[in-house]
Formats: C-alpha cells, structure tokens, sequence
C-alpha cells in the first residue's frame, strides 16, 4: 500500500456543446467534446485514522461534505468496506465555478486515489458509475484527454488522439451557475445534427482536432453573454489576437482561444489585460495522473 499519494486533477474545456432537451430525471441530454487542460489542482492523498479529513486553502471551497472531494471519498470507503480513514490536502489551482469542471475532476483524482491507496477492485464499468453518481461531468475526468460525452455526461468515448494544440484559457471574474444556466435555455435549441456529424467525424479521424475546433457550438454562450457582455468582450479580444476560434467553456464564464502553435497563444496570453486570470494550456492525452512516495 503506497504511504503517500500525489493525484493531479486537470481542468477541461468543452470544445463544443449542445443541449438536446430536458430529460424526465430533470437533467438534460448533451453532446460535447471534452478536452483535458494542463491547468489543474493536486491532491496529496494518505491514509489515517478512521474518518476522511480534508483540508483545503482557498477561500469558498468548503472542506466538508459539501465538496465532491469528501464525497467521492466517502462513496468509495462505503462501496468497498474500506474501515481506514483517508486524510487528502487539496491544493487549487484551478478557478472555482468558472465551466473548467475543477471540482468534478477533484472528485475524479479523489476515487482514483482511493482505488490506488487501498489497492481496491472494480471494472472501468463500476468505477465510471461510482463517478456518475457524484456529478455529471465526474466520468469524463476518470481517464481524461480529449472525448465524446453524452447524456447527461456519463457516456464517455475516449478519441484517443495524440495531436498537439493549444489553448488561452481565460476567466471573467463573475460566477455562473451551471443550474441557472441550463434553466436558462430558450424552450427552442439549435438543430445538433450539424455539430453531431462533425463529433462523428473527429471521431473517425476524417478532421484533425484543430478543424473540428473551428466550427464548435455552445448552446449557453448567448444566454451566459447576455447577462455577462465581458465574456463576449474576452471571445472577440482573443479573436483579433489570431485565435482559429474562440469560445465559451460549458456554461461559462471562462473563455477559450484555440491555437496551432504555442508561440501564438503565448503571445496573445500577453495581451490580455492584467486583472484578466489566463493561462496558456496545452491539451493533454489520457493519463491516471498518480505518483507514490
Ligand atoms: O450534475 P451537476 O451537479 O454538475 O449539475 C448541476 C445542475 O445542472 C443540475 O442540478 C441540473 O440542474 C443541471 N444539469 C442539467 N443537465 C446536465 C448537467 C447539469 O440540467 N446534463
């Protein structure tokens, strides 16, 4: 049994999201490309005691049962009997609340921890349910890179690609609720079908990621806009500044300049105004992002 564990949790951008509608469970059916970021958070995991003790820094991140951390631990210990206790330092580095999916890929470093810590059983199958069942953006951070999600975020499809593009990834400060977004929807979506075909064709390898990048919808990005003009503001800034694309991540409020070359999102990185929270993110493979010590 490994003594200590260092489990990274990298954020993600939606390349891409369309809401299809509103479901019987209340959630609603989407279909997104998700792609993994080298912006994340680290979690420093142990085993102590007989409880879960979780600490964190940053203010408004709650070091209890209210954070996905605690709770996909504690889903764990519960599934699989564990009676030791799990001790796990939580350090941010990713912003809260942003649509970078912080928090649910937390959640997904926490059960990878637990599985690693205790040396637990489980099939890939039973392990994407347990990250169902903490939110719906969990299953996608399990294994990461770049892929296809649907339903309400549990049918996950790794694309297993290798290709090297780049990101800006900025974040206005205003918060959004990722509940009142999708309350927010116009009773009328755009047709998907165009979108659909251009993920099938990501998919089989027809368009190189960067192409499929150029035409992506997302569905919250006029509602999102229109109550927060920055981040419309920030989308047309990194467009003059030579981004192929530029768009909003899931429901806001951080933006994203896609790239082919490092040295151009680099250089509009500089180019964004100071009190802007940016960085330059490459996107990254499938990874278990674990190391022992
Ligand atoms: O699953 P998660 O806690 O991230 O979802 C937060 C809220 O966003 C849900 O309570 C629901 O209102 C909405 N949601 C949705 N359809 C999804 C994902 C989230 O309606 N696919």
């Amino acid at each position: 049994m490994p003594g200590r564990l260092i489990v990274r949790a990298p954020a993600k951008i939606n390349l891409g999201l369309a809401v299809l509608g509103l479901r019987s469970d209340g959630y609603h059916n989407i279909v997104s490309v998700f792609q993994a970021i080298d912006w994340q958070d680290t979690l420093e995991m142990s085993s102590a005691g007989q409880s879960i003790e979780l600490s964190c820094g940053m203010d408004g991140v709650p070091a209890d049962h209210r954070n996905l951390v605690w709770r996909a631990v504690a889903l764990a210990r519960q599934e699989y009997d564990v009676q030791q206790g799990v001790c796990i330092d939580l350090h941010k580095g990713i912003p809260a609340g942003a649509g970078l999916g912080g928090g649910s890929s937390d959640a997904a470093a926490a059960l990878r921890g637990v599985k690693n810590l205790f040396n637990l059983p489980g099939s890939e199958d039973n392990w994407l349910a347990l990250c169902a069942r903490i939110g719906s953006d969990v299953p996608f951070f399990w294994r990461g890179g770049t892929a296809r999600v649907e339903g309400r975020g549990e049918r996950v499809v790794p694309l297993g690609l290798t290709e090297r593009i780049w990101f800006v990834v900025a974040v206005p400060r205003v918060h959004v609720s990722t509940a009142w977004a999708y309350a927010s929807l116009p009773g009328t979506l755009p047709e998907p079908g165009s979108f659909v075909e251009r993920v099938d064709a990501l998919q089989s390898g027809a368009i190189s990621l960067l192409d499929f990048s150029r035409d992506i919808p997302n569905d919250f990005e006029s509602v999102v806009e229109a109550v927060h003009p920055e981040i419309g503001r920030l989308r047309k800034h990194l467009l003059r500044e030579g981004a192929v694309n530029a768009r909003m991540s899931g429901s806001g409020s951080a933006v994203f300049g896609v790239f082919a070359r490092q040295c151009d999102a680099e250089r509009a990185l500089l180019s964004l105004p100071e009190n802007v929270r940016a960085q330059c993110c490459e996107a990254l493979p499938p990874s278990d992002w674990s190391s022992s010590d």
